[in-house]
Parts: structure tokens; sequence; C-alpha cells
């Protein structure tokens, strides 16, 4: 079948799986905190030789990027840190006294909205507490999402002294155009500064976020785009297509959708960067992601040790996930639980001294199989059923089979060259609690 046949027969509205059941088919009225909590302390205490992964959500941003799907508060009063800060560290001692220690940190991240809204001396402070000392261990991987408007000397310094060897800059595009579209300015000679300095004082990752997608955005812009990102030599590279939610995000509706690339142009985009990036070096990781052969995400991914979670993906694998601040989500193997989704919310729960949980989904066995397969699908291209393949899952797969996207030999499901770009399909076939309930509303973006 023709490219063009293709994505028009896949690009159907579809989960970006970081997590198995998707948010919108999450059991809620199954779950309540005490459950969580107990779920939590079982999990922990089997797996806290391993240590865990902790993500902070910092919603503030100084102004609206008006593409952005994430949870943001947008202020320019900077006298909500402290505050904010007060609640993240109360909510962290919390966890601490439920499970009867500072657990290990194996891996932290910090995500935002823009975590260099705050300042250098509010992250010094939060994050050295998180530590229990001065610093992460050195084997921790701490990684934060800077703005290249406002990551200053200060932080980096300031971060790289607590632990902080990896850093994530937001960019999407680099055209005047598509900046004004998004409203989101930041050049390639402040990006190339940032980038240098983080290297002199020694982080050992730099990664770059682009999209594809995005309003304006059309062929040569993206290669210029592209073209200033390769020059730079950014050791890991997101390239993430645009996610189209405006009955979600309304800042969305700045444009419409007749500024938007879809279908064979929005393929194009991604096709036209991910061979720029190829022949640059960079290697193709999971969905998405591209890499230098020196960077841990590649030699992850080539040890068959890739691994995905509400963060994206990740070299490092801890079965529990504490997700601290507004919206976060918490991840201990057997059970998700998300926080309260505003910043007042979360901040009036915390004080009356409960845990922000709102919302979350206990997984059953056949949850946890099911994830599994998605895993397998996301981080190493293919996964296995034993003898044979289930037959739900088979019949679902067979027009993916017979357009040469997947093949299935006994019990295993392998995706083909062609079938990279369709990842978010396949894994769709193994999604059972979507089958089972049709939605009747649009939930996901399209999957291309
Ligand atoms: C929360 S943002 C953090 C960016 C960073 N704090 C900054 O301001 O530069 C994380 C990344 O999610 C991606 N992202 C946000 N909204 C998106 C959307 N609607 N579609 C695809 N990717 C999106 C962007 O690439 C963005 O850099």
């Amino acid at each position: 079948m023709a490219i063009n046949e293709l994505l028009r027969k896949y690009n159907v509205a579809a989960p970006r799986y970081t997590s198995y059941p998707t948010v919108p088919y999450w059991d809620n009225d199954q779950f309540n905190a005490a459950q969580w909590k107990q779920r939590l302390i079982t999990a922990y205490s089997l797996h806290k030789l391993e240590g865990i992964s902790v993500y902070i959500h910092l919603p503030f941003c100084e102004s609206l990027c008006t593409y952005c799907g994430c949870n943001t508060r947008i202020t320019k009063n900077h006298g909500v840190e402290t505050p904010y800060i007060s609640a993240l560290l109360k909510e962290w001692k919390m966890y601490c006294e439920l499970l009867g220690e500072q657990p290990k940190i194996k891996e932290i991240h910090l995500g935002g909205g823009t975590p260099t809204f705050f300042s250098a001396e509010n992250l010094k402070h939060l994050l050295a507490t998180i530590a229990g000392g001065n610093r992460f261990d050195e084997q921790a991987t701490c990684s934060f999402e800077g703005h290249p408007d406002n990551t200053t000397a200060e932080h980096l310094q300031v971060l790289y002294e607590l632990g902080f060897k990896r850093l994530s800059l937001g960019i999407q595009d680099f055209d005047p155009k598509v900046q004004f579209m998004i409203n989101r300015y930041q050049t390639p000679q402040q990006v190339k500064a940032i980038t240098d300095l983080a290297r002199s004082i020694g982080y050992q990752s730099v990664n770059y976020d682009l999209i594809y997608g995005l309003p304006g955005q059309y062929k040569e812009g993206l290669k210029n785009t592209v073209e200033e990102v390769i020059a730079l030599r950014p050791d890991r590279i997101a390239f993430y297509s645009y996610a189209h939610v405006p009955w979600i995000k309304a800042g969305q509706r700045h444009f419409t959708e007749n500024d938007i690339p879809q279908g064979d142009e929005k393929f194009a985009l991604y096709e036209t960067g991910r061979q720029m990036l190829v022949n640059a070096g960079y290697e193709e990781i999971g969905m998405d992601h591209f890499a230098l052969k020196t960077d841990s995400l590649y030699i992850a991914s080539k040890e068959g040790k890739l691994h995905r979670n509400f963060m994206g993906y990740t070299d490092q694998h801890t079965p529990i996930l504490l997700g601290l601040g507004v919206s976060s989500i918490s991840d201990c193997g057997t059970a998700f639980a998300q926080n309260a989704k505003t910043v007042e919310e979360y901040k009036q729960v915390i004080a009356s001294d409960e845990l922000a949980v709102q919302k979350g989904h206990l997984l059953n066995l056949e949850d946890i199989q099911i994830r599994r397969h998605i895993s397998n699908l996301m981080c190493r291209n293919q996964t296995d059923f034993g003898a044979v393949v289930d037959t739900p899952v088979l019949s679902r797969l067979q027009p993916m089979i017979d357009d040469g996207l997947v093949s299935v030999n006994a019990g295993n499901v392998t995706i083909k060259a062609l079938g990279k770009s369709y990842l978010r399909n396949v894994c769709m076939a193994f999604d059972a609690r979507l089958w089972q309930r049709q939605p009747q509303t649009q939930l996901f973006s399209a999957a291309i």
C-alpha cells in the first residue's frame, strides 16, 4: 500500500502510551487514596533497595506558549514560588512518613511548566531538602527542563552542584513565523550560549525538544531549524508530533486547524527531520526520540534496557515513581495516582495534611500483562506472548500484518521498519480497555 494510503488509514486518534491503562480509561470509581497508600507501602517493602524515581511538576510560566499541552499556570508574580515549594516539601515529608524513611532516589526529573521560572535559590532549598543533605547520590540520574529565555548561569551551577547532569531545553522551532504563531521566542544564539555553558560546567547530556506539525510550519523552515540543531550537537533530541487537543487546552484556539500541517504534509515534516537527524549520526529511539551513540539513552536501547514512564523514555528503571506537585502522576507498579489539577486545590489538600491524590487506578493482572506488552513494543519494538498471540489482539493486528507494518511468528509480535511510524496504532491493538469502551468523543490527538 502506498505511504499516503497508509497514512490516511492509520491517522486516527491514538494515545501516546506513557501508561497502560491510559488516563481516560482509569477506573476512578474503584480507587481511593487509602488503597493507593496501601499498594505503595507493599510495593516499597518489595523494592526499596532498588531506589525510586521522583518527578516534580513546577507549573508556572511567565507567558503562554499557545501550542502547549502541559499543565501550566501563567503568571509574572514570583511570589508564588515560596508557598508552592512549601507544599512540595510537605508532600515529600508525608510520603517519607508513609514509607517509614527517606527513600533512596535513583532518578529525579523537574518538569513543567517552566522549572527555571523558580529562582536558583528556591530550587536549591527544595532539592537539597529532598536529597536529604546537600546533593543527590553520584549514581542518581538528575535532569531538568529549562526555558532558554530564563535558564541562567546560576541555575546551571546550583543544579549541577546538587547532582544534576542532564538538561532539557524546549526549542520547538527556530522559524520566526512559527515562533510568532506559538508565542514562544528563542534564537539559536541563545540556545548555543546555554548549551556551551552547561557543557563547560560539566553537564553530560543536553536534550532539545522540537515539535513537528506546529502552526505555520513548512518544510524549508523546519529544515533550517533541524540544521541549526544539528550544528549545536545536542546529545538527545525529542522530535514530538504536535498534539492538537483544543478541547482540553484553550490556548491552542489562538490559531485554527487551517494553520496546522496535517496528514501527508505533517508526515513529510517528520520524515524530513528524521532523515536529516539520521544522516547527522543520530539514532532513532522508540517513538519521537533521537540520540547520539555516546548518549546513555542509545546505550540503554542497544542493551534492551530502555524504559518508558510518565516522564517519557528513560534509561533508568525503578518500580516506583513518586510524582510531586500539581497534576503529577505516581506509579507503584500495581496502582497509579494523580494529584489535584489546580495549584489552589493542590495546596489546599496538602495544607490539610493529606496527600493531594485525586484520581487513580488499581491495576489488575490483565492490566499488568498488557502494560508489559505495550512497554515492550514502545521500547524494544517487539513483544512475546509465549506460545500464541491472544486471539482478540491478533484479529486487531491483522490489517497491520496485511499492510506489512507488523509480523507475527507464533507468540511473537515484531514491528517492521515500515510499522515504526505507526507504533501508537500497534499498541492500540493491545489496549483491551479502549476496545471495551469506545469513546463517544475524541480523547486523544491524531496518531500521526
Ligand atoms: C512542559 S514542556 C517544558 C518545556 C520547558 N519547560 C520550556 O519551557 O522550555 C515539555 C515539552 O513538551 C512538549 N509539548 C508541549 N506541548 C505539546 C504539544 N501540544 N504537542 C507536542 N508536544 C508538546 C514540548 O516539546 C515541550 O518542550
